[in-house]
């Protein structure tokens, strides 16, 4: 049977509620899997409600009980998963074929019946509250874990202009139109890695908020070096870098008022174990946390956990102090500082030497013809390792 919706959490904040919305013979249901609304916060609508609606799932709706059927990785027939889930052995396959389409190395094993390489952890809203510190908890409206969604960056800029102070996080096991920064697309095989955003408001506008970006790197890696994994480095103005190679990327995307009230929508992209048939089409070297942690990654919910840690200090931090406040955190971790970059602008490409990062976390980089600060939405940097 698939597993029951787990507790709450015991320790969430005081009349905190955990619901689930979305079982396994509920083919109707939104696939929003779990969902927690502090209702400190969470009392607009907007907040209360996803943005997706259900019927835009409803084709794999199956998929979630399916996965929840198989994921301890031992074997499950056809016939078993079709009487279970009340849908034929055609549909089973067919959804079957679907997660190996999006990356999850399913065996058919004679006799026995499907059976995952390994056993995989689903994200649960419940399980990255349980590990969170109550400071940080206190300060989320609502996490809401998705099995499908375009996108979760997309999700929540459909919900922005609602959001109070504390942030709305969105996370999901599939993003059919996950995007990266500069028009590119993001793709993740099915629980292979971390896709999640964070909508946040900000009192100081959005010219205040130019290196957020880096700032939210910060945080991820720290919250990474929490796990105990070091060497994580900042590679200017998204990307987290280990061993030469993308570990994570983010993506800030912003609205509201230049000068006024206004919203972040921060999505973050982790790679946890991308595995060997990874279709990514990344067009650079890739690394996940599988490889950095020698074969063991720790649980994708206790990853979230210590990011959301991280990441809800981090942005309150910044909200009042700006850049300049992590300045000395970023050059630490700072991998393009000294190095020859290839910038790629609108006008073609042009070589220079990263020199430092400005107080708004522009880059500053030494032309031959003079040094420039480079915001972040007008370049990318290549020939870094
Ligand atoms: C980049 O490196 O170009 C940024 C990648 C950002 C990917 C994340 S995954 C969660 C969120 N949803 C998206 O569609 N994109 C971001």
């Amino acid at each position: 049977m698939p597993a029951a919706p787990p507790a709450p959490s015991s320790d969430a904040p005081t009349g905190a509620k955990v619901a689930w919305s979305g079982h396994a013979g509920d083919h109707a249901a939104t696939l929003a899997a779990h969902v927690f609304a502090n209702p400190a916060v969470a009392d607009r609508p907007a907040l209360r409600k996803p943005a997706t609606p259900a019927h835009a799932h409803r084709r794999d709706s199956i998929l979630p009980a399916l996965i929840g059927e198989i994921a301890d990785g031992a074997a499950c027939s056809g016939n078993d998963l079709a009487n279970t889930l009340g849908v034929s052995r055609a549909a089973v396959w067919k959804q079957i074929e679907h997660l190996r389409e999006r990356g999850l190395a399913i065996s058919a094993v004679p006799g026995q019946g499907y059976r995952l390489a390994a056993p995989i952890d689903l994200l649960d809203a419940p399980a990255i509250l349980a590990t969170m510190t109550p400071a940080a908890r206190a300060r989320l409206a609502e996490i809401r874990v998705h099995w499908q969604l375009d996108s979760t960056s997309s999700e929540l800029l459909r919900r922005a202009g609602t959001e109070t102070g504390a942030a709305v996080v969105c996370l999901a096991e599939i993003q059919t139109h996950g995007r990266g920064r500069r028009g590119r697309s993001w793709h993740t095989p099915v629980t292979g890695g971390i896709a999640m955003s964070v909508l946040k408001r900000f009192e100081g506008g959005m010219a205040s908020l130019a290196g957020l970006s880096l700032v939210v790197g910060i945080a991820v890696a720290q919250a990474l070096e929490d796990l105990g994994m070091g060497g994580v480095g900042l590679k200017w103005p998204n990307d987290l870098m280990a061993n030469g190679a993308k570990l994570a990327g983010i993506l800030v995307e912003l609205g509201g008022d230049a000068h006024g009230p206004c919203h972040a929508v921060i999505g973050i992209g982790i790679n946890c174990r991308l595995g060997a048939r990874a279709d990514l089409s990344i067009d650079q070297p890739w690394t996940d946390l599988a490889t950095l942690s020698g074969g063991t990654p720790p649980p994708r919910n206790l990853v979230v956990a210590r990011v959301l840690d991280r990441l809800v200090a981090t942005l309150d931090r910044f909200a009042v102090d700006g850049f300049a406040a992590f300045s000395a955190e970023y050059a630490q971790r700072d991998v393009v500082r000294g190095h020859r970059v290839s910038v790629v602008r609108a006008d073609g490409r042009h070589e220079g030497v990263a020199r430092d990062i400005d107080v708004r976390g522009a880059l500053i980089v030494a032309f031959d013809d003079g040094e420039r600060s480079l915001d972040s939405g007008e370049v990318s940097i290549r020939g870094i390792a």
